[in-house]
């Protein structure tokens, strides 16, 4: 692996040993002080956040390394006008490896066709969010034993919900998970995402009510309804607060269940949820933290290449999606992949008919 962009550039292979080395970390945290020593990491949010940047902040100085970057774009060249490529070119010349956030889908493909250095896509818009991924997956294998073997809930904004469509990507890679798909119908997974489950045999059931499905859950992943990402404001006052998951719904759930959050919360889990014992999305907070250092680890100490391969520049961009990055940034290449058999594009994942 060379840079995280998509969970799917991971080997089940990978994760293990990406998990066993969290393990480590977790377990003897001081034999992984210097592990990054006198390396740096570019930090380039261009959307908020709050445990993404902090826990990969504090893996980097946990493992002795340093960080710079902005979490407000405005205070950057971006504001006069840069170009992405030119960011990411120049960023990577003064940094061992990039973390970033962007409100584009498909960025951080883009920026690791012009680095120098692994670039690791910290969430891109409403499609991806790998090491949410790395932190959910360690929660469940430190808690659960295993992902293996176990019936996943899924609830919440499943159509702009990145962290879902990670995750799911994610879980292909495990033997026998069942999966519920909890959504109003005008929330359900993306197409593309739909797609991947059914070419790769991923048993599903798509349903609309959380009660009825919560006793037969092991994991139940609960969302938030991704407000900034609607376009119609109608869209979302329609949706926000259905669905509320309170200590009553949870009688009813297993006791070994776990109730997972990738935060930040607003409504949809009742605050007296928080004691409960299944409740665990503060502890995937900092798990989350030992993924990364995990990740970091690895990624950071790549040797840096000399030069990047030739990119075909794009005449004009072939992709329909409003907030893929080949609309914003029309140098990019027009790179097309298969998903379920229907051309898409290789940045957003958007059909391309
Ligand atoms: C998520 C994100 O940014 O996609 N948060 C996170 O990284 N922990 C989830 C969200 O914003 O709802």
């Amino acid at each position: 692996m060379r840079h995280l962009i998509d969970f799917g550039d991971l080997t089940r292979r990978e994760w293990d040993e990406l998990y066993a080395r969290a393990g480590k970390i977790m377990d003897d945290p001081g034999s992984y002080i210097d592990a990054c020593r006198g390396k740096v990491m570019a930090s380039l949010f261009y959307e908020p956040s709050t445990r993404t940047n902090f826990s990969f902040q504090t893996a980097m100085l946990r493992l002795g390394g340093t960080v710079f970057g902005f979490a407000d774009p405005s205070s950057s060249s971006v504001a006069k006008g840069e170009t992405l490529k030119d960011t990411v070119k120049m960023v990577s010349g003064y940094a061992d490896v990039i973390v970033m956030r962007t409100p584009w889908e498909g960025a951080a493909k883009a920026a690791s066709l012009y680095s120098h250095v692994p670039v690791v896509n910290a969430g891109d818009g409403g499609h991806m969010h790998p090491t949410q991924t790395t932190a959910d997956l360690t929660t469940i294998t430190r808690l659960l034993g295993k992902v293996d073997h176990l019936s996943v809930g899924l609830c919440g904004d499943l159509k702009n919900g990145r962290t879902v469509h990670s995750l799911i990507k994610a879980l292909a890679k495990f033997e026998d998970i069942r999966f519920f798909l909890i959504s109003p119908r005008e929330l359900a997974v993306p197409e593309y995402v739909r797609a991947f489950m059914q070419e790769n045999g991923m048993p599903f059931t798509e349903v609309t009510g959380l009660e009825a499905v919560i006793p037969q859950l092991d994991v139940l992943y609960m969302t938030r309804i991704q407000r900034e990402r609607f376009v119609d404001p109608l869209e979302y006052e329609r949706n926000k607060g259905v669905y509320v998951l309170t200590r009553r719904k949870l009688e009813r759930a297993k006791d070994k269940m776990l109730v997972m959050h990738p935060l930040p919360r607003v409504d949809e889990i009742a605050v007296d949820v928080d004691d409960d014992h299944r409740a665990v999305y503060f502890e995937q907070a900092r798990y989350g933290m030992f993924a990364r250092m995990s990740l970091l680890a690895d990624l950071a100490n790549q040797p840096r290449l000399d030069r990047t391969p030739a990119v075909e520049i794009g005449t004009k961009p072939v992709c329909r999606n409003p907030r893929c990055i080949t609309r914003t940034q029309p140098y990019l290449p027009p790179l097309v992949k298969k998903n379920g058999g229907v051309d898409c594009c290789a940045f957003c994942d958007a059909a391309l008919t």
